[in-house]
């Protein structure tokens, strides 16, 4: 791979043996993918969690440098690691650091928790602990190359804002955070870009759970490739597109989309396909986005002891959007209703008031995670019900719980009630 004077000068150990590792890490990374150099990085979110997984007890000094050395650098010599070259920001943890005891996480976890993050502040990890970093500030602008990690980002980076990643994972995000520095391939390069399948929308997508659905069937449907959709007839607004990036990436993989005279590089479809013959058309339908409905539709029982909302975590308007639907009202004994958002983001629900509406209601705002990462539900919960393919479909597959699904309105009916009522 061609490196440049500066990237030699790191691999030879001239910024430090963490910074060696690192860059020896990202060419052996870039060789096996066959990236012909390395490109510049500011933008990066990575995950470091597995308080569980530390080599040593959490407590003892140099446990983060050994653990971090060992799972992030593939490195069995353990090298002190330097504060971050580059912006970097965390996605999820594994509890709520005040709400820890009513997520059911125990001390040790709790305590072991608080240990990594400290460590994470130490060396300049901003503590944002989302899955949207971008309502964060975090926002790539078209073009922008980036490091991030998390799988419902991925898309929302490469297809609603233009930026450039592929989903890298916490070594590559490490190294990447360590020397500013991530291999030129995959979504980076204009060619891997461009669409796979022509998506012929025939059913009037407007609102998030249909969005939900949307990307859910193709995601199951092509797997990895790139749809492009068409035919749609209104704008979709952030929420829709970050529940249509999340399901994509759940029943598929898929890290880029385009919607034609919606995302950035899909004004024409023209453009989108850059000139190629999609592989094939498909039909998205009512009947589609009924088998998507369907097929997410786990539980049978209607009686919801656990509502989730906030799958990717919500964002202020969200927020406030179900305050007003529960302001004045009381959710229904035995229900649960957890609301995830980054702790940022709460901050301003809370002087706004919204925070005050929900848990006057009998919900909570958790901040910094969410039930898959905790994998963590109210006890004895049995029945849940959440506005989000994604949650949906790994609350199932992941804590076996039975899950319905549908719009957020179904959903605080449901925390409400007790009992679910949604209709495809
Ligand atoms: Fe975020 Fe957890 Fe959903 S990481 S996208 S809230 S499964």
């Amino acid at each position: 791979m061609r490196l440049t004077d500066e990237e030699r000068a790191m691999l030879s150990g001239e910024y430090g043996p963490a910074v060696a590792k690192a860059m020896d890490f990202l060419v052996r990374y870039g060789e096996a993918v066959g990236a012909e150099n390395l490109l510049d990085v500011n933008s990066i979110s990575i995950g470091i969690t597995g308080y569980d997984r530390m080599p040593r007890s959490y407590g003892d000094a140099g446990a983060f440098n050994e653990y971090f050395s060992e799972i992030y650098m593939d490195s069995s010599e353990t090298v002190e690691i330097p504060r971050v070259r580059a912006n970097s920001c965390s996605i999820l943890h594994e509890m709520d650091s005040r709400l820890w005891q009513v997520q059911g996480v125990d001390e040790r976890v709790h305590d072991q928790t608080e240990y990594l993050e400290g460590c994470c502040n130490a060396i300049g990890l901003a503590p944002t602990f989302t899955c949207a970093p971008y309502l964060l500030g975090y926002v790539p602008l078209k073009g922008e190359h980036c490091a991030w990690m998390e799988s419902s980002a991925v898309p929302m980076c490469n297809s609603v804002f233009g930026g450039r990643t592929n989903t890298e994972g916490m070594e590559s995000g490490g190294a990447a955070m360590m020397t500013g520095k991530i291999p030129n391939w995959g979504y980076h390069l204009d060619e891997n870009r461009l669409g796979h399948y022509l998506v012929e929308v025939g059913y009037d997508i407007r609102t998030a759970r249909d969005w939900g659905l949307a990307g859910y069937y193709i995601g199951g449907a092509i797997q990895e490739k790139i749809p492009v959709y068409s035919g749609v007839k209104e704008f979709p607004n952030l929420r829709k597109l970050m529940v249509c990036s999340a399901a994509g990436a759940s029943s598929g993989g898929i890290e880029m989309f385009h919607i034609v005279g919606v995302t950035p590089e899909a004004n024409t479809l023209e453009q989108a396909f850059g000139g190629r013959k999609p592989l094939d058309t498909l039909k998205l339908g009512k009947e589609e986005l009924r088998q998507a409905y369907d097929a997410l539709q786990t539980a049978t029982d209607p009686n919801v002891d656990f509502v989730m909302l906030g799958c990717p975590h919500y964002s202020t308007e969200d927020i406030w959007r179900v305050a007003m639907m529960l302001e004045g009202k009381h959710i229904a004994d035995h229900s649960n209703l957890w609301i995830f958002t980054p702790d940022a983001i709460k901050t301003v629900a809370d002087r706004a008031g919204y925070t005050a509406i929900i848990e006057k209601a009998g919900g909570y705002v958790m901040c910094d995670t969410c039930p898959c990462i905790a994998k963590k539900v109210p006890k004895g919960a049995k029945i849940f019900a959440t506005d989000s393919p994604k949650q949906g479909h790994h609350m199932h597959s992941i804590m076996g719980l039975p899950a319905w699904y549908g719009s957020t309105e179904d959903c605080v009916n449901a925390a409400l009630t007790g009992k679910w009522k949604g209709e495809f």
